[in-house]
């Protein structure tokens, strides 16, 4: 075997980034996400694609990307325990086909055949467990696969560790000539570096009559996607490789060690983003954020903080440090927010502050609250949560337990260790104190 190196520059190709297509283009494109496999590797009951990474399970992340890119016509295929996912599939633009038998990556894809019979444009096929490829990396792979008018264009990786991966295998041109699965590889070629993604683009006019061609390996009794490319070699159908530009980027989800090393990259992009628009993250490798977070510049995220998806934060505020924000909270700006403060569905207005030891859950708190240690909101009541809101400049004592759904006036007071009962509203500029709280009359 000949060295491996990249086909074509990576700069002539980047030039080419982050268009979409035009509409026709866009129509002309297919996506199809093999999603059936079992995971026997992950060791669970569920299957793989159910698994979560980062907030969301694995099958959303191919379908977000294919969207992403303007790909409208995109086919999931699934197989095992298909009902775990058919939640996840329900948007119009999603077309389910079920595997019957999983009997491989080829197998699957040839499930889809009503779908591909007449279809000529370009089909982008994608691994369902390769979550962390990038937008612009599948946009660079339909673009060169559609200028080079290549058969198959392959996305690659050039990796000193290429455990577990599909080898390209070239000939003394450099010219691919098939893709060899780990457990197959003859010893002259161990040596081999380029690795198949699991993502590739195909000719619609030609997949089918290629995949029809694949046999069952006789090891593993599986038909393998990756035949196909040797199978079009044979009849001198042009292949091609693009390079993806981070190994990372084509991390396959097979094990729980696999799933935590994803969310870890995935954290890390998230915390560089944020730090280059402005935020001070003290220590990264401690701090848990999700996608889709927005937070403002001049704010301060302290160590072992957790923020969901969807949550929003204004700009100079001081949160954490072991604080856990939840999905639908937004803070303003000027906020503190301090250690073991746990927010759910809350909004927290400007200058306010929780500083220790609280939970607020469905709850509204205006500008200038104090929210004492220990303070908690009973929002649920066993059938359905509820609402509390806490007016602008009030006081809430150390301790104090707000049964929902309950007001507490602007510029209330509750004293230390209070239980304001349900819908026992505090006036504003009242004093609520006891078990369960009274209001203070003289004042
Ligand atoms: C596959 C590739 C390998 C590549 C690697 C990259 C084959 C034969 N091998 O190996 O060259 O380096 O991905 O990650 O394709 N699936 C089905 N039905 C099946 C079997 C699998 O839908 O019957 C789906 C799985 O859900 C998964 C994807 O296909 O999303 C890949 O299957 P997996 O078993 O993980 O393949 P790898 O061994 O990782
Ligand atoms: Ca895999």
């Amino acid at each position: 075997m000949v060295a491996h190196r990249p086909l074509e520059p990576l700069g002539e190709v980047r030039i080419l980034l982050p268009q979409k297509g035009t509409e026709e283009e866009m129509e002309n494109r297919l996506g199809i996400v093999l999603a059936a496999g079992k995971g026997v590797r992950m060791k669970s009951s569920w299957p793989k694609m159910a698994h979560l990474l980062c907030g969301k399970p694995l099958i959303t992340y191919p379908i977000e990307n294919l969207r992403k890119i303007g790909i409208g016509k995109i086919i999931v295929v699934i197989g095992y325990k298909k009902e775990m996912l058919l939640p996840y599939l329900k948007d119009k633009d999603i077309k389910i086909v079920l595997q019957r038998k999983l009997l491989g990556t080829g197998h699957a894809l040839l499930s889809a055949k009503v779908h591909l019979q007449d279809f000529k444009g370009t089909v982008l096929v994608i691994s369902g467990d390769v979550p962390l490829v990038k937008r612009e990396t599948l946009l660079r792979l339909i673009k060169h696969h559609e200028s080079s008018g290549s058969s198959a264009t392959i996305l690659v990786a050039y990796m000193e560790e290429p455990r577990g991966y599909g080898r390209i295998l070239r000939d003394e041109n450099n010219c691919v000539v098939g893709i060899c699965e780990e457990t197959d590889l003859k010893e002259k070629d161990k040596g081999i570096k380029e690795v198949n993604s699991g993502i590739y683009c195909f000719k619609g006019s030609l997949l089918l009559k290629y995949l029809k061609r694949i046999k069952k390996n006789p090891q593993k009794k599986e038909y393998y996607l990756t035949d196909i490319i040797s199978l079009m070699v044979q009849e001198k159908e042009k292949i091609s490789t693009i390079c993806v530009e981070e190994n990372e980027e084509l991390l396959g989800i097979n094990t729980r060690a696999d799933l935590s090393k994803a969310s870890r990259i995935i954290n890390a992009r998230v915390v560089k983003k944020l730090m280059e628009e402005g935020v001070t993250i003290v220590d990264p490798s401690n701090t848990y954020i999700e996608e889709g977070v927005k937070i403002g510049q001049d704010t301060i995220i302290f160590p072992f903080t957790v923020i969901e998806r969807e949550v929003s934060i204004g700009k100079n505020c001081r949160i954490g440090p072991f604080c856990h924000l939840r999905e639908k909270t937004v803070i303003e700006d000027n906020v503190d927010l301090g250690n073991f403060v746990e927010l759910v569905r809350t909004k927290v207005d400007r200058f306010s502050k929780a500083k220790h030891l609280t939970y607020l859950g469905d709850t509204y708190v205006g500008k200038n609250v104090n929210i004492g240690a220990g303070t908690i909101v009973a929002n649920f009541d066993g059938r359905k949560k509820n609402k509390t809101l806490i007016y602008d400049n009030a006081f809430i004592g150390s301790g104090t337990i707000l049964i929902s759904p309950v007001k507490v006036g602007k510029g209330a007071v509750t004293g230390a260790g209070a239980v304001v009962t349900k819908n026992k509203d505090i006036p504003p500029g009242k004093t609520a104190v006891g078990v369960p709280a009274r209001i203070l009359e003289k004042e």
